[in-house]
């Protein structure tokens, strides 16, 4: 069963912080937001609502590990954004950054196409990876504790996204794993 972590109060409110900081960051500039499918779909909504800055909205996924809690170290991309990207601003919103192979491989596709700038939001970032293996992430809402995390747009297998909270699923890598 999941176990609650991160609580909607404790959620909402860091979420009013960084919508400020990026409302702070992104005066007057032409802000195109990335939600990264799946799992960020919530947290996207969640700022997207809170920012004051003018903004549109896009949506690109990638499939790194499937059902899988592990990652395989493959991503490609499943579903392209709509709008060109040259010269535009782009914020990309992840739910969780774990090993960094998603926002690595994003960075690598959304450079070539020679925007203005990108910054990275995460809502989560696990401890355990360390710092100089992964991609600078500009804005992150809470460092986690290495365990799977479900709700809030995260999932076991597709189940768990709907919750309101982020909760941690105790013995969920061992299961995918095969192991007692
Ligand atoms: C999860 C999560 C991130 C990525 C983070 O996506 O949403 O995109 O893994 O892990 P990494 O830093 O080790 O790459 P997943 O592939 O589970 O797809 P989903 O968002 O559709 O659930």
């Amino acid at each position: 069963m999941p176990q609650p972590l991160l609580s909607v109060e404790r959620l909402q409110s860091r979420i009013d912080e960084l919508a400020a900081a990026v409302d702070r960051d992104y005066a007057g500039k032409n802000l195109l937001v990335v939600c990264v499918l799946k799992g960020s779909y919530i947290f996207t909504a969640d700022l997207s609502r809170r920012l004051t800055v003018p903004h549109e909205i896009d949506f690109i996924a990638v499939s790194s590990y499937g059902d899988s809690t592990t990652s395989s170290g493959k991503v490609e991309v499943t579903q392209d954004l709509q709008h060109e990207v040259e010269g535009r601003h782009l914020l990309i919103v992840e739910d969780i950054v774990e090993t960094g192979t998603t926002i690595r491989f994003l960075l690598d596709v959304l450079r070539r196409r020679r925007p203005a700038s990108i910054r990275i939001i995460s809502l989560l970032k696990k401890e355990g990876v360390e710092e100089e293996d992964l991609p600078h992430v500009d804005y992150v809402g809470f460092t986690i504790p290495p365990v799977f995390v479900v709700g809030y747009g995260l999932d076991y297998a597709e189940r768990y996204r709907h919750l309101p909270y982020v909760a941690s699923l105790p013995g969920a890598d061992e299961v995918e794993r095969g192991e007692p």
